[in-house]
């Protein structure tokens, strides 16, 4: 009983050497744990008389309180000092600048649709949309690609179901337009088409611009001369000339390939020709009265030279750094 005095002095010392909360778990298991000094004590009570018993428990008991309050007293000046830390550490500096916005930009083949619509607008075209999602008919039967003909193994087909093609260019739009009005008809349809292939060169989704012009009056020459005046103006080179090579293309008679003069050489740009009767009869035009011209043009290669891309996938990559340029 002397060294209770003892204890609490010790138990006192030993809290306070503690900085966190493991080790004053264990200094408080060496006076009140289960065999701790002060527990001892309170089992040895059993062994005194019961005169002894009532004073020595009490005496106990203030020293286990004493204990106890110092343990507690510890216990919150180490978590006091842990969330302090964690505070300091956490510190967040409100006057800092914020981050920045970053501004986005129109990606390059958008930007390049844009310029073909503004030019093509500015000669008096109207822009035509059609559905990606074509039926049979639309895509290959209503251009005179009749079933089990050839040319539709051409288009490396993406096919929905027997019925329905992810469309492989945009001359079904031709027809939806030429069922919906009457001539003279002026539009471009510029949008998304899809063919099986991919590598450098192609994308199995790529965009084209459709021209169409109907009208009692429309040429071959007029054909040349509006892609001709049209890539002139795009590529802002007066001296850019278009020649158009024999082709054949099943929804236009007579058909061309259509190159334009490029750094000394000639470069591909799409196909063309005056519309064939078969599909002008198809949608109800009388093709004794009318006649028109088509093109296709394929819009990242006009992109790719514009910009002086020189791999198509840049495009779908989505690669910030390849984007910002043309922020
Ligand atoms: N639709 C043809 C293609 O994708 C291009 C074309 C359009 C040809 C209009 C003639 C007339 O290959």
């Amino acid at each position: 009983m002397q060294n209770l005095e003892q204890i609490l002095i010790d138990a006192q010392r030993d809290f306070t050497a503690c900085n966190n909360l493991v080790d004053l778990e264990q200094a408080k298991a060496k006076y009140l744990g289960k065999s701790g000094a002060l527990t001892e004590l309170l089992k040895g009570l059993g062994k005194l008389s019961n005169e002894e018993r009532p004073a020595a428990g009490a005496a106990i008991n203030v020293v286990k309180q004493g204990v106890e309050q110092a343990l507690l007293a510890k216990r919150d000046a180490i978590l006091a000092a842990e969330q302090a830390q964690k505070l300091a550490a956490e510190t967040l500096d409100v006057t800092l600048p914020a981050r920045g916005k970053s501004r986005g930009g129109l990606h390059p083949v958008t930007l390049t649709l844009q310029r073909i619509e503004e030019l093509f607008h500015s000669i008096g075209f109207e822009v035509a949309e059609g559905p990606e999602i074509e039926t049979d008919f639309y895509n290959f039967t209503a251009l005179n690609i009749p079933e089990d003909h050839p040319a539709r193994a051409m288009h490396d087909t993406f096919y929905v179901d027997d019925q329905h093609v992810l469309r492989t260019h945009t001359s079904p739009v031709q027809v939806h337009f030429m069922q919906d009005r009457e001539p003279p008809l002026r539009i471009i349809a510029p949008g998304r088409v899809y063919r099986v292939d991919s590598d450098a060169t192609h994308s199995p989704m790529f965009h084209q611009v459709e021209g169409l012009w109907v009208d009692d009056q429309v040429s071959f020459a007029n054909l040349k001369g509006v892609v001709q005046d049209f890539l002139q103006r795009f590529f802002e080179r007066d001296d850019l000339v278009v020649r158009f090579r024999p082709s054949f293309f099943p929804f236009t008679e007579p058909s061309a390939e259509m190159d334009m003069s490029w750094n000394g050489g000639w470069l591909e740009i799409g196909g063309c020709g005056m519309v064939h009767p078969n599909v002008l009869g198809h949608v109800g035009i009388d093709a004794e009265k009318y006649r028109g011209f088509a093109f296709g043009l394929g819009v990242e290669r006009l992109a790719m030279l514009r910009y002086g891309v020189n791999d198509l996938r840049l495009f779908f990559d989505n690669d910030l750094r390849f984007l910002k340029q043309f922020s």
